[in-house]
C-alpha cells in the first residue's frame, strides 16, 4: 500500500538491525503461524516463544485474538477487514524485525495473497511460514472456544473453514501436524529448523 500522506520523508535509524544481531548474539526473524481456528497456532507458538526466552533471546508473541482486542478491534471477519488485519499484522511484525526480535505471529490468515504480502514486505529468509496443519475434522472435534458449534448453528457468520475459507499453504517453509504430533515434537521441530537456517544459535551456544 502506498502512503497516504505527502511529504514524508524516510528516516534511517542510527542503530542497525545489524548492530542489534550482533549484541544480541542471535538474527531477527518472523515466524507467521498460519492455520485454522482450534489448529494450535497460539498454543505452539507461546511454547517455542518460552524455549526461546528460556535460552535467553529476545522473542515477542504477536496473537489474534488479543491483536483484535487493540490494534485491530476495528476489525470483524468480512475478507476485507481480514486483509486489512493481517496487513497491519505485517507491517507490525516487520517493525519487531528491524527492533531484533523474533516476532511469533499468531493468526488465522487464511488468504495466500495477504500472508504474501506480509513475506514480500521483508527479505526471503526473514519471513517463516509454518502452517499448523491440524485439519477441519480435527479442530472441530476440539472446539476449545465452541466457536465452531457456534459456527454451524449459524450464529457466527463467514467463520473459516465453515462458511468462509481457508487457503492452505502450498510451500511453506514448515508444515506442523499439529492435529497429531504432540506439543514437544512441535516445538522441536520449529527449534530446529530455526537453528538449521542459522536463526538462532546452536544449543548450548546462546
Ligand atoms: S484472521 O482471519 O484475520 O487472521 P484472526 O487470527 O485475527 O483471524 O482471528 C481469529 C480468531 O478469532 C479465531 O481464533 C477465533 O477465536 C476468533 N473468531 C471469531 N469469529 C471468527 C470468524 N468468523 N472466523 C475465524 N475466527 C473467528
Amino acid at each position: 500500500m502506498t502512503a497516504k500522506a505527502t511529504n514524508i520523508v524516510w528516516h534511517h535509524s542510527t542503530v542497525t538491525r545489524a548492530a542489534r544481531a550482533h549484541q544480541r548474539g542471535h538474527r531477527s526473524a518472523i515466524l507467521w503461524f498460519t492455520g485454522l481456528s482450534g489448529a494450535g497456532k497460539s498454543t505452539l507458538a507461546n511454547a517455542v516463544n518460552s524455549a526461546l526466552f528460556e535460552q535467553g533471546l529476545t522473542c515477542y508473541v504477536l496473537d489474534g485474538d488479543n491483536i483484535r482486542h487493540g490494534l485491530c478491534s476495528d476489525l470483524g471477519f468480512s475478507d476485507a477487514d481480514r486483509e486489512e488485519n493481517i496487513r497491519r499484522i505485517g507491517e507490525v511484525a516487520k517493525l519487531f524485525l528491524d527492533a531484533g526480535v523474533v516476532v511469533l505471529t499468531a493468526f488465522v490468515s487464511p488468504f495466500k495473497a495477504d500472508r504474501a504480502r506480509a513475506r514480500a514486505l521483508v527479505e526471503s529468509g526473514d519471513f517463516v511460514e509454518i502452517h499448523c496443519a491440524a485439519n477441519l475434522e480435527v479442530c472441530e472435534s476440539r472446539d476449545t472456544k465452541g466457536l465452531y458449534a457456534k459456527a454451524r448453528a449459524g450464529e457466527i457468520k463467514e467463520f473459516t473453514g465453515i462458511s468462509s475459507p481457508y487457503e492452505a499453504p502450498e510451500s511453506p517453509e514448515l508444515q506442523v501436524d499439529t492435529g497429531r504430533q504432540s506439543l514437544d515434537d512441535s516445538v522441536a521441530q520449529v527449534i530446529s529448523y530455526l537453528e538449521e537456517q542459522g536463526i538462532i544459535p546452536p544449543p548450548g551456544n546462546a
